[in-house]
């Protein structure tokens, strides 16, 4: 891979992604959420810093006094409007300083395999990449959260792929290899490959429509206490909550700048996990577990995408596994069996085990150096702010079927 071009990629996405928001929509925090937008602009530049300057290239930091600012570790995202992150004119110059520090780097850096271990096959600079190309996510879901004027993005035209098939897939019983075999890049938590023992199970080919949730809602859905967890009945409570987040009561959609007639053929998204697992009871199933659906879009969807890379504002039709929107799954963030954390605990480590659920697949947000079938994303349960549907799975025994 050609890293400074993939470096360059990656800022031009960045900067095209804040240029048409005003600055002081850039400056000010839009939901508790989340960061100020200016603040990933300048952990961003701070953490290129860390990795390829200071650790990958052995030099001092550029900006000492930043460091702890730009810490996503040491701020909490609720706490980051109360921080002296820098402005945006601020913010820009320092992205430009480090840029031109990491290329330098770059330009000395051993990259063979037999190099450091972060520098060896690239891995830190892949890492970077992905950081980089990981917050332009977080700042759509900024961007989807904020009022609907501080954000009016260009739509490419809008391209309806054929009805999704219903049936769902059914996978026999038997040991299968989960996780990232080692060969490019991949986060700590993706590894070790191991084997897991399946149970035989049936999968939705796709995630489940605005269509089919709608007729979830009108069933009254989340009104009927037994559909609910007692964590999710709570939640529901608390909330509120009657539909989606973006839906409104008469039947439109709201995505960024505009509300408009809900598509019935794109996945339902922006549900909590508590929505998706109410669901999944409704319609007879259950949400995957994370192993199951890893093996069900390996084996069903190789290479296949959906839509992904940002520009399309927008899912397309629900279909494949990878793109269109993240994936709820029923399994807990924890660490594959023999985890090691590496480069550092802080990525994912620190999660595990603390109630988060683990989400997979890639959304049209995510951009494609992120979109692999062995990533973990993950987040609390009640969440909605993520670009996130789900899928079911029906518990079957063998003998049914179309066996895989
Ligand atoms: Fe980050």
């Amino acid at each position: 891979m050609d890293y400074g071009e993939a470096l360059a990629d990656a800022r031009e996405r960045t900067l095209a992604l804040v240029a048409p928001v005003a600055q002081d929509d850039l400056d000010r925090v839009h939901s508790p959420l989340m960061s100020p937008l200016v603040w990933d602009l300048g952990h961003i530049a701070a953490f290129e810093d860390l990795w390829l300057c200071i650790r990958a290239g052995g030099l001092e930091p550029l900006r000492t006094d930043l460091m702890e600012v730009y810490d996503a570790g040491e701020t909490p995202r609720a706490d980051r409007g109360a921080i002296p992150y820098l402005r945006r004119d601020d913010a820009l110059e320092y992205m430009e300083q480090v840029r031109e520090r990491a290329l330098a780097v770059l330009a000395g850096a051993d990259l063979s395999p037999g190099s450091d271990r972060l520098n060896a096959n690239g891995f830190v600079w892949d890492l970077l990449i992905q950081h980089e190309h990981q917050h332009n996510e977080t700042m759509l879901q900024t961007l989807q959260l904020a009022e609907p004027g501080v954000f009016a993005p260009e739509r490419a035209a809008d391209e309806q792929a054929a009805p999704p098939m219903h049936e769902a897939v059914v996978f026999a019983e038997g040991a299968f290899e989960i996780g990232d075999g080692g060969e490019g890049f991949a986060y700590d938590n993706e590894r070790p490959r191991h084997a897991v023992e399946f149970g035989s199970f049936a999968i939705d080919p796709a995630p489940v429509t605005n269509g089919r949730y709608a007729e979830f809602v009108a069933d009254g859905g989340y009104a009927r206490r037994e559909l609910w967890t007692e964590a999710g009945w709570t939640w529901r409570d608390a909330e509120n909550a009657a539909h989606p987040l973006y839906w409104s009561a008469d039947g439109r959609e709201r995505r960024f700048d505009r509300t408009e007639p809900r598509d019935d053929t794109r996945p339902v998204m922006h549900v909590s996990w508590f929505e998706a697992d109410a669901y999944a009871r409704w319609a007879g199933g259950r949400l995957p577990t994370e192993f199951e659906w890893e093996r069900a879009a390996t084996l069903l969807d190789g290479d296949r995408r959906g839509n992904l890379d940002q520009l399309d504002f927008g899912p397309g039709a629900a279909g494949p596994f990878v793109g269109d929107c993240w994936e709820w799954t029923a399994t807990e963030f924890a660490g594959y069996p023999g985890f090691r954390a590496f480069p550092y605990p802080e990525y994912s480590e620190v999660f595990f085990g603390s109630g988060y659920r683990v989400l997979r697949g890639a959304s049209w947000a995510t951009r494609p150096s992120v979109a692999r079938t062995t990533f973990r994303n993950w987040d609390h349960p009640q969440r909605r702010q993520i670009f996130a549907g789900f899928r079911c799975v029906y518990d079957v025994t063998t003998g049914d079927g179309g066996i895989r």
